[in-house]
């Protein structure tokens, strides 16, 4: 009986962690990008394969977005999420095809 209790412990710690490690996909999704962004159609925001294509070659594309999108400029929505949720969603939009 015991033993069952700390299987299912291990289990559950597992799963949480799981969830705390997001992908981008989800966080894209979690916090409403898609609200304005479609991975392949533009809508209100660029399609992002097109972003993606945008800043194929520069190499600071990561750090330019995340500073944009932290603070709201040139980018009609603040983000509201830890680093590690936007460096996530941002390696997501910027590997998109
Ligand atoms: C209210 C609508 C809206 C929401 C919500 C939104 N975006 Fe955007 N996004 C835009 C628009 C409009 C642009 C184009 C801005 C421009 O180039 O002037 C854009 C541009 C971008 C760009 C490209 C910026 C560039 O320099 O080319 C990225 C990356 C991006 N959005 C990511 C996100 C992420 C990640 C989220 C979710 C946290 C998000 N967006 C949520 C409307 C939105």
């Amino acid at each position: 009986m015991k033993a069952m209790l700390l299987v299912l412990a291990v289990a559950g710690s597992f799963a949480a962690g799981a969830v705390h490690a997001q992908s981008g996909a989800d966080v894209v999704k979690a916090k409403g990008c898609l609200g304005c962004h479609d991975v392949a159609v533009k809508k209100v925001g660029p399609a992002y394969k097109d972003i993606a294509a945008k800043y194929k070659s520069d190499k600071g594309a990561q750090a330019t977005l995340s500073a944009k999108l932290k603070e709201g400029k040139g980018h009609p929505v603040k983000f509201a999420g830890s680093d590690a949720e936007l460096k996530a969603a941002l390696e997501y939009v910027l590997s998109s095809k």
